[in-house]
């Protein structure tokens, strides 16, 4: 069952008082009181809230429009809603009942009903506006909550999936690429041993050897993908210039690579999240792009990075093909979010892509 409507009566007559008490009281609602606006005044100090305030406008010492002024300074009040009462009811009075911050005005003598009628309206929609600011808060706090733990998660699954490709890209190269070394080594020491082979045989033996040194090129690539040496051993300067070069060699697309420092001197999350997003755009560039330009600049913005990459290709499509799951761009949107920067795309058919990327230089500790 809901709590009945608590309403406070202001009025120096207690006559008047105990008329209001009693048909309000019949039609289900609390009522507390005060003989004047300084003890209406008191209530609230009290930590009384009630749902409305009913408010004679002639009181001796303070009226009902100087108590409803002080009850709208109020923050603790000033959205409960006043209802007047007056024995005068003229219009100049009405209008500077509704000029103190009332919400309604109602004449002596009064019709019982519309009384009621009247309190009980505006005291539902108080309560209705002020459930719903609750409601409102209840849900913004709770959506602020599942925002942070979706940022935490994102930030573990990010820190996660990099550790997980630097312990393969480990394991493949000292497992693997160790092994494969070692067969090269046997191989040749076997071909030498053979002496000068026929035709045939020399024909078997150089394309062992070139499938040796492809699978060996081929392991060393695809450890090269899944977490670059270079970025952990040389730094992020070092690994961009690699794999600009790389990328150059491999798609034909000249890239130029500008960096404003020789040692921007940024630590290990940052210098992942910043080699991933030239990483997907560059790929990007390479799958979508049909460019035969790239650029990457890296430059310091007083206490922000900028990061810009851009190609002279035919732009991003106009409309978005929402069949495929795509998520380079989600990806590099996240990243970039969880550092505290942002992301602009600027396309336009024909003309190019230009991703520019703005990060603050420190951000707050990862997990
Ligand atoms: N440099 C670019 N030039 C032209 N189109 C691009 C460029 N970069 C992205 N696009 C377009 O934007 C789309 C979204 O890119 P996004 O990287 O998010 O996904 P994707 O590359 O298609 O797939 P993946 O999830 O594997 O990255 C691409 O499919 C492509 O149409
Ligand atoms: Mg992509």
């Amino acid at each position: 069952m809901t709590d009945p409507c608590t309403v406070l009566l202001v009025d120096d007559s207690i006559d008047n008082l105990s008329l209001l008490r009693t048909i309000l009281e019949d039609a289900g609602l609390r009522v507390v009181e005060a003989i004047s606006g300084h003890l209406a005044l008191d209530w609230f100090e009290q930590g009384v809230l009630p749902d409305l305030i009913l408010l004679d406008v002639h009181m001796p010492v303070m009226d009902g429009y100087e108590t409803c002024r002080r009850l709208k300074a109020d923050v603790r009040t000033r959205d409960v809603p006043v209802i007047f009462i007056s024995a005068s009811g003229d219009e100049a009075d009405r209008a500077a009942a509704f000029d103190a911050g009332g919400v309604d005005y109602v004449g002596k003598p009064f019709c019982l009903d519309e009384v009621v009628g009247r309190v009980r309206a505006h005291a539902h929609i108080f309560r209705s506006r002020r459930n719903l600011a609750r409601m409102v808060e209840e849900r913004t706090r709770a959506l602020a909550e599942s925002e942070a733990h979706l940022r935490r998660l994102s930030e573990f699954l990010l820190h996660v999936r990099e550790e997980d490709r630097r312990h393969f890209a480990r394991e493949l190269h000292d497992e693997l690429g160790q092994s494969l070394t070692a067969l090269r080594i046997d191989f040749n020491a076997l071909a030498a041993d053979l002496g000068v082979p026929g035709d045939k045989a020399a024909t078997r033996l150089a394309g062992i050897d070139a499938m040796l040194n492809d699978t060996v090129d081929s392991v060393r690539r695809i450890c090269e993908d899944l977490r670059p040496g270079m970025l952990d051993d040389l730094g992020l300067e070092a690994a961009l210039a690699s794999y600009a070069r790389r990328f150059s060699r491999q798609y034909g697309i000249a890239c130029d690579l500008s960096l404003s420092r020789e040692d921007f001197g940024l630590d290990e999350p940052m210098s992942t999240a910043i080699f991933r997003i030239v990483q997907e755009s560059l790929t990007n560039i390479a799958r979508h792009a049909e460019a035969r330009h790239a650029m990457v600049a890296l430059e310091e913005r007083g206490d922000r990075l900028l990061l810009t990459i851009a190609d002279d290709g035919r732009g991003l499509p106009a409309e978005a093909d929402e069949a495929r799951t795509r998520l380079g761009i989600v990806g590099m949107r996240e990243r970039v979010r969880l550092l505290g920067g942002n992301v602009s795309i600027d396309s336009s058919p024909g003309r190019g892509t230009h991703v520019e990327v703005s990060l603050p230089k420190f951000h707050g500790e990862p997990l």
